[in-house]
């Protein structure tokens, strides 16, 4: 089933006068999970907007099957588009993957080697299917250090996707919360030795505007696979307010479902932003 929801206009020149012709984009309904299980019947207000994930355990998960942990981090793949599927299905505006993260340069030369070549090959792999399901592609990270072909893949994903508007996934790559408020207090700095900013007119919509991604949403719900639970540095000003949610299932046995599931844990909380 497609949906036609976009409308591009395209200007045709004529000898003398030039004419628009509508051209509409075909929006490719989410596929069903191979179970066709449903996501479950919530309130719309009780759907998170944003939801963040930190999509570990793909190590522990090789290990356990005497495979190397790149065989983790390949299954991992499946699992990220399954969710991706399943986020659109139950509404999710925004979702936020930690794919490389700025302490991840730590781990083995072969490793780092693999994910970079993992994470463009992924980004190339998949960017028709994700545009194809109305989904915005944008990179969030640090440029220092990224490998340039991984950065050149980014940008024509998010070039071919950027009118988009069914679902934003930002793929963090080689983002660091730490490094993301570091990056924006230099440049901060920078504006107020130029005068282009007063230091005592600083406040957190001015701050926000100097992170990596200004118009990404506040995180409200914030997933960590794998039974580990701690935020590792992930998207720390966005998560302010998150509701935190671990689940004990490794990375690559994800998929919709866990997504669901901690929706649903989601949905019975209550948020109260600092208000009694
Ligand atoms: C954690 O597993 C995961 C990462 C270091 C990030 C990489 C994630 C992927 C490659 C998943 C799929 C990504 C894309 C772009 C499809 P870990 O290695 O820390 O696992 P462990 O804690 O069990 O050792």
């Amino acid at each position: 089933m497609a949906r036609v929801v976009v409308k591009a206009a395209r200007e045709v020149k004529g000898k003398s006068k030039s004419k628009k012709v509508s051209r509409k984009k075909v929006i490719k309904s989410p596929t069903p999970h191979r179970s066709s299980i449903r996501p479950p019947k919530l309130d719309p207000k009780q759907i998170p907007n944003h939801v963040a994930i930190v999509m570990d355990g793909n190590g522990r998960w090789a290990k356990q099957r005497g495979l190397a942990r790149t065989a983790g981090h390949e299954a991992g793949e499946l699992a990220l588009v399954d969710i991706v599927h399943g986020a659109i299905e139950i509404g999710v505006k925004e979702l936020s993957v930690y794919a490389f993260s700025t302490e991840n340069w730590r781990r083995s030369p072969e490793e780092i080697k693999f994910l970079m070549g993992f994470n463009r090959q992924v980004i190339h792999d998949r960017r028709d299917e994700l545009n194809d399901l109305g989904v915005k592609i944008r990179w969030v990270g640090r440029e220092k250090k990224l490998w340039s072909s991984v950065i050149t893949e980014l940008k024509q994903a998010e070039v071919l996707t950027k009118n988009n508007k069914v679902l934003t996934l930002n793929m963090c790559i080689n983002y660091g919360g730490q490094a993301e408020i570091l990056d924006a207090a230099t440049a901060i700095a920078k504006d107020a030795l130029r005068k282009k900013i007063k230091p005592d007119s600083l406040n957190e919509k001015i701050f926000t505007k100097y992170l990596y991604a200004p118009q990404m949403s506040d995180v409200d719900l914030f997933l960590r696979s794998s039974g580990e639970q701690r935020t590792s540095n992930f998207l720390m000003w966005q998560s302010a307010y998150a509701e935190m949610v671990f689940l004990d299932v490794l990375w690559p046995d994800a998929d919709r479902r866990t997504l669901w599931r901690a929706i649903e844990i989601y949905a019975e909380r209550e948020r109260r932003f600092g208000k009694a």
